[in-house]
């Protein structure tokens, strides 16, 4: 299996970082959003970013032009199909995915694999809902996907292991370090990093501590890079609400129930960095 060309379905935080990375490692990449508006944001995200990587120093700015050359926007979902690889990051909404998958499989070229970057829906889902199970795989990345190293390689029962390998191949030809997970809601990183948020929100609620103190432990006691609460604003508040919705849907299990606040804040728009607030005001 040879991946030239390079599907991304969704241009916000997560699918805007993956086409930045897959453009710049050298794939001829087609981003699809659903409107104009959306589009133009997504684009702008990606030479914002591609722009601060020449700042710091992490690109050359002739590699900088290489990689928005390589990449092509589109409304239409039809201009994916001759994609070797499509990796899906839209909204986490297990209806819409599931759609998404059954238009891909009737688009995209026979042997092409489908990928989704979902944190917690199990991946077996959305293979069920093409007529090529053996070619679909989670690649879940992680926000800043430029910076961040780690890709979920997740894979199901019914996955070919050519399709896990490639899969695999292809982070790895993204700079990442990709682990293998089985294919459970949540998978490796967020079946721990999920109970943790939500607790953090509980902590807060329970007026144990300022949201700041709560920040500051986790920073100066654990050396977190981020706070919980200051992450969940970076994530966003609404994906992180619907990944525990998800989440406390397949396991039922307290853990991942999504304290009151966070599906207030998430039903009042104040999702985070992405909207100007969320626990913190980002003034815009
Ligand atoms: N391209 C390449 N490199 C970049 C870059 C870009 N666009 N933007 C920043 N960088 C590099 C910087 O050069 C720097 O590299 P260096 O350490 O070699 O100097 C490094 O990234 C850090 O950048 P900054 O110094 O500008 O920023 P900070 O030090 O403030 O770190 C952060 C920002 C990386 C976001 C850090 O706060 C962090 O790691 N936060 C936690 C993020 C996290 O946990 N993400 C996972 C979320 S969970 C998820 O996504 C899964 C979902 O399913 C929930």
């Amino acid at each position: 299996m040879s991946i030239a060309k390079v599907g991304v379905v969704g241009c916000g935080l997560m699918g805007s970082g993956i086409a930045e990375v897959t453009a710049r490692s050298g794939y001829a990449t087609v981003v699809r959003e659903v409107s104009p508006e959306l589009l133009a944001k997504g684009r702008g995200r990606i030479e914002k970013s591609a722009a601060g990587a020449v700042e710091r120093g992490k690109l050359p700015a002739a590699d900088r032009e290489a990689a928005l050359g390589r990449l092509r926007f589109t409304t239409a979902l039809e201009d994916l199909a001759d994609c070797d690889i499509v990796i899906e990051a839209a909204t986490e909404n297990p209806v819409l995915k599931k759609e998404l998958f059954a238009s891909l499989d009737r688009i995209c070229k026979p042997g092409a694999i489908l990928a989704s970057n979902t944190s917690s829906i199990p991946i077996i889902e959305l293979a069920a809902a093409t007529k090529r199970p053996e070619l679909v795989v989670g690649l879940h990345f992680f926000n800043p996907v430029p910076v961040m190293k780690l890709v979920e390689v997740v894979r199901t029962i019914r996955v070919a292991d050519a399709s896990v390998a490639a899969a695999r191949a292809f982070a790895e030809s993204l700079g990442k370090r990709p682990i293998i997970a089985k294919d459970r809601a949540g998978f490796v990183v967020n079946v721990l990093l999920v109970p943790y948020l939500l607790d953090a929100v509980r902590l807060l609620e329970q007026g144990v501590a300022s949201k700041e103190d709560i920040d500051e432990g986790m920073r100066l006691g654990c050396g977190h890079p981020m706070g919980p609460l200051q992450l969940l604003d970076f994530v966003g508040i609404d994906t992180t609400y619907f990944i525990a919705e998800i989440m406390f849907e397949e396991f039922k299990d307290s853990r991942y129930a999504a304290p009151t606040l966070l599906r207030q804040m998430t039903v009042a728009g104040l999702h985070g960095r992405k909207s100007g607030r969320g626990f913190y005001d980002y003034g815009s």
